[in-house]
């Protein structure tokens, strides 16, 4: 197991850096960067088509707390000297984000409503590691964005309750099913080669398969106070199918 040298907080942004913790800190807030903006994106395209007055109110205000998020990344690398487009070139390449805008344009109101259920609730779990990073200013920020984030997935249950009102239960529980296991692979491997470089450096504390069993605790009693089921998927282990 990884020991961590880095406390929490115990960096600041003119403080002395080694190259790989610097590249490692600029790595990861541009993920960051990322996944909020497209979080932002999503939810903003669907305030105009959100289906009743408080879906549209919700979502504007997801829109908006994302679309800060988003920037308080930007915020952050900025202080250590990246431009936005500069730090675009330090994201990991993956086919997930590669494709995320053609996603983007399929998604249904009832995908909306999972993301918002599922993958803002697998986001929280990541930005708690953040929360305790070793990097102060982004431990700062992403307290803030956990106070946020807190009821972003309550608003996707929400969602999916009147979805299931007005469609019945199996049309919600097949969507279910697509985003299980979409948001059970967002982890990851269970440990990957940088596993033990995050959390020797302090910038993560967790495993992927510690936070995909966190989220699963978290979440499987939330899918059925909904009246639905877990979902059994085919393979039960990374990659999830
Ligand atoms: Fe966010
Ligand atoms: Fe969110």
């Amino acid at each position: 197991m990884a020991v961590r040298e880095y406390p929490p907080a115990s960096v600041c942004a003119d403080s002395p850096m080694t190259p790989e913790y610097r590249a490692t800190l600029i790595k990861l807030l541009a993920d960051q960067a990322r996944a909020e903006l497209i979080a932002a994106h999503t939810y903003s395209r669907w305030v105009r088509r959100a289906p009743g007055p408080e879906e549209k109110m919700a979502l504007a205000e997801m829109a908006r707390e994302e679309t800060e998020h988003w920037y308080l990344a930007i915020e952050l690398l900025r202080e250590l000297g990246l431009s936005p487009d500069a730090a675009r070139r330090h994201q990991t390449r993956s086919w997930f984000y590669a494709t995320g805008n053609v996603i983007m344009s399929w998604l249904t109101w009832l995908d909306v409503a999972m993301a918002a259920f599922l993958v803002d609730a697998a986001a929280y779990i990541l930005v708690e590691d953040f929360a305790q990073s070793s990097y102060a200013p982004w431990a700062r920020v992403a307290q803030n964005i956990l106070t946020d984030e807190e009821d972003h997935p309550d608003t996707g249950g929400r969602f999916l309750a009147t979805q299931i009102e007005q469609r019945g239960p199996l049309a919600v529980q097949r969507g279910l099913k697509k985003w299980w296991r979409v948001s059970m692979n967002l982890f990851g491997p269970p440990v990957t080669a940088n596993t033990e470089l995050y959390i020797r450096l302090g910038l993560k504390f967790r495993t992927n398969e510690e936070r995909r069993q966190i989220f699963r605790r978290s979440v499987e009693p939330r899918i059925r106070a909904l009246g639905l089921d877990v979902p059994r998927l085919a393979r039960e282990r990374y990659p999830y199918l």
